[in-house]
């Protein structure tokens, strides 16, 4: 199965992948992740994309593209995968068909997930995570079972996204607006978008996505 998660940022693209390898057993190609693991480890695409995201613009497509090409032929691609905030504009989109093509491949579904520009605000800037395993969490709607302690590694250590605070959210937004919602169109006129309501429980919109990859 091979897919795109599209929406806004706190859309909950990141949150729905995982419980998708969780259930399918393909991997989450997340452009973000991948970005923020290249400054982590201070690499040349890492120094250059770092100021450009913490000011919540996009990183140039020639890098967004690139990586995730390399990391297409990975061996745990076989069976499919799920793109996690890529592509983000037209070119991207582009590139990537040709990328597919290329290795003789399809999109199966593109899904959009349409959420309400408040909800994103207090999405975002509620968002934490385990500062040892990764695990997401929100001070209101997925506090960890025991205060301060993560449900899956037993961390105490938490840390919250540079870029998640009122300011840089309103550039990201403006991104999403300006550079990514034409891939709504063309997808759409593609035939391969599926919008689906994702103001819901997290679970319920498991749900509906369950729906559109059985049809
Ligand atoms: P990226 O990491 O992709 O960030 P984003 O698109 O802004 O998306 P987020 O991770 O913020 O949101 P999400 O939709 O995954 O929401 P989540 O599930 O965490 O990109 C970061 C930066 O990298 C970009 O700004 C850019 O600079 C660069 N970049 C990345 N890809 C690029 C590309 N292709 N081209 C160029 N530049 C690129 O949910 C948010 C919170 O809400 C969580 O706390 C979660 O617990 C909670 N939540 C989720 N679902 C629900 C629900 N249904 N109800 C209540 N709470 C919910």
């Amino acid at each position: 199965m091979k897919l795109i998660l599209l929406g806004p940022p706190g859309a909950g693209k990141g949150t729905q992948a995982k419980l998708l390898v969780e259930r399918k057993s393909i991997p989450q190609l997340s452009t973000g992740d991948m970005l923020r693991e290249a400054v982590a480890n201070q690499t040349e695409v890492g120094k250059k994309a770092k100021a450009v995201m913490d000011a919540g613009n996009l990183v140039s497509d020639d890098i967004v593209n690139a990586i995730v090409s390399e990391r297409l032929d990975a061996d745990d691609c076989a069976n499919g995968f799920i793109l996690d905030g890529f592509p983000r504009t037209l070119e991207q989109a582009s590139a990537l068909e040709k990328m597919l093509a290329d290795k003789g491949l399809q999109l199966d579904h593109v899904i959009e997930l349409k959420v309400d520009d408040e909800a994103l605000v207090e999405r975002i800037s509620g968002r934490y995570t385990c500062a040892k395993c990764g695990e997401g969490y929100h001070d209101k709607f997925k506090k960890p079972e025991t205060d301060g302690v993560c449900d899956k590694c037993g961390s105490t250590e938490f840390k919250r996204r540079p870029d998640d605070n009122a300011e840089t959210l309103r550039t990201r937004l403006m991104a999403y607006y300006k550079e990514t919602s034409p891939l709504l169109g063309f997808y759409f006129a593609k035939g391969q978008l599926t919008s689906i309501d994702g103001m819901g429980e997290i679970a319920e919109i498991s749900g509906e996505i369950d729906k559109v990859l059985e049809s």
